[in-house]
């Protein structure tokens, strides 16, 4: 029977500075349904087709050698299934699981006993991996490598190393930044996964199974109307499934129908491409203030009193995708095809220094 663990920041020892609070407000798509809504097999899992043909054939290697799975670094921006894959691997080969967040290791002393505690087989999951501090992540240098623990002992003339052997087990990371990983860590993986946007019809397709799940009916037309406002992101889909849900049955007859996921998707202001209000004050700062760009991220940050991070991981990847903003060198700038979305008037190319 799998075992599972879960550290999370509340558990953070009592003599740290106080942890600035989570900026709530700013944060789009929250995870409160992410439990519920969880495939569980990677058959229930959709989309992604490469990474999941490629997972299958690790899977199936590694069962037919009897070996553990080689360590896996899955990376993409928020939502789109890191933690699911991590969550469904350890269940389809049939070992134990434990999770812990990199940024409650503080130190080697933190993570010792996972490392100990890993059963051989067993995977061990590392969210948001890319804040492992300095000191942690070279303390799982070999035990990634070589499955060792390091311990030292003493100091100046006494100092000694003591090696520990530990069972052979996998590290699954995930993080939506990989370019923050130093080159050490991401060659300890030998598998890389990378997850990207969904399509319409497959995110059409994780409404109408969640939409069973829920068991509330939908029809065809508000799904595929969902799924196109959803930005490509599952957890999105989720949320506006969620609201169109209640709005159904507050508002209508609890079936979900295109006009009453229209109203609903309406009424909290996610426009026919997916764009919220935080989107929009993200292009409308950079319209009014910064004059169409190029701006810096800190500089667009503070005018929006938003963490930069938020902009970065949840804003920005989107409004890339879909080229309403760049990133050059100088800055974010904003796109014509931007303006024209949000009807207003593209600028008559100036003379010279222009913004647009
Ligand atoms: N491929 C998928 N098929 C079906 N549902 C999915 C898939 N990927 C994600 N989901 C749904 O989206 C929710 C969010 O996904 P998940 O928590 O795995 O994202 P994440 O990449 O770990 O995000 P974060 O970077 O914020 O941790 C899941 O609970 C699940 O319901
Ligand atoms: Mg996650």
């Amino acid at each position: 029977m799998a075992r599972q663990r879960i550290i999370n920041g509340d558990e953070a020892p009592k003599d740290e500075p106080p942890r600035k609070p989570p900026a709530i407000e700013f944060r789009p798509d929250d995870e409160k349904h992410d439990e519920e809504l969880r495939p569980q097999k990677l058959d229930d899992v959709v989309g992604q087709r490469k990474a999941v043909e490629r997972l299958r054939i690790m899977l199936d290697a590694a069962k037919k050698r009897n070996e553990p799975l080689g360590h896996l670094l899955f990376d993409g921006p928020p939502g789109l299934g890191k933690t699911t894959f991590a969550t469904v691997i350890p269940k389809e080969l049939g070992v134990d699981f434990q999770i812990a967040s990199a940024p409650a290791l503080t130190a080697p002393k933190d993570v010792l006993p996972y490392v100990t505690n890993a059963s051989f087989g067993s995977v061990l999951f590392l969210d948001e991996i890319h804040r492992l501090p300095p000191a942690v992540e070279e303390f799982l240098y070999p035990v990634m490598e070589d499955f060792r623990v390091d311990i030292a002992l003493g100091e100046g003339m006494n100092a000694r190393t003591i090696n520990m052997p530990l069972k052979k087990f996998t590290v699954i990371g995930a993080t939506t930044r990989s370019g923050l990983l130093t080159a050490p860590l991401r060659d300890r993986f030998v598998n890389r996964l990378h997850l990207d946007f969904y399509d319409d019809a497959d995110l059409a397709e994780i409404v109408n199974r969640n939409a069973r799940k829920l068991r509330t009916e939908i029809d065809p037309a508000a799904s595929a109307e969902i799924s196109k406002r959803s930005r490509g992101t599952p957890r999105k889909a989720n949320n506006l499934l969620y609201w169109c849900r209640d709005y159904a049955d507050s508002r209508a007859k609890g079936r979900i129908t295109d006009d009453v996921a229209k109203l609903a998707l309406e009424m909290i202001e996610v426009d026919h491409v997916g764009l919220d209000e935080l989107d929009r004050k993200y292009l409308l700062t950079l319209i009014n203030i910064f004059a169409g760009g190029p701006a810096g991220l800190t500089a667009i940050a503070h005018s929006m009193s938003c963490p930069s991070d938020t902009l970065e991981d949840e804003i920005e990847p989107f409004l890339l995708r879909v080229g309403f903003v760049q990133r050059t060198p100088r800055g974010r700038v904003v796109t014509s095809a931007a303006l024209t979305h949000l009807g207003i008037a593209i600028p008559e190319p100036p003379s010279q220094g222009t913004l647009f």
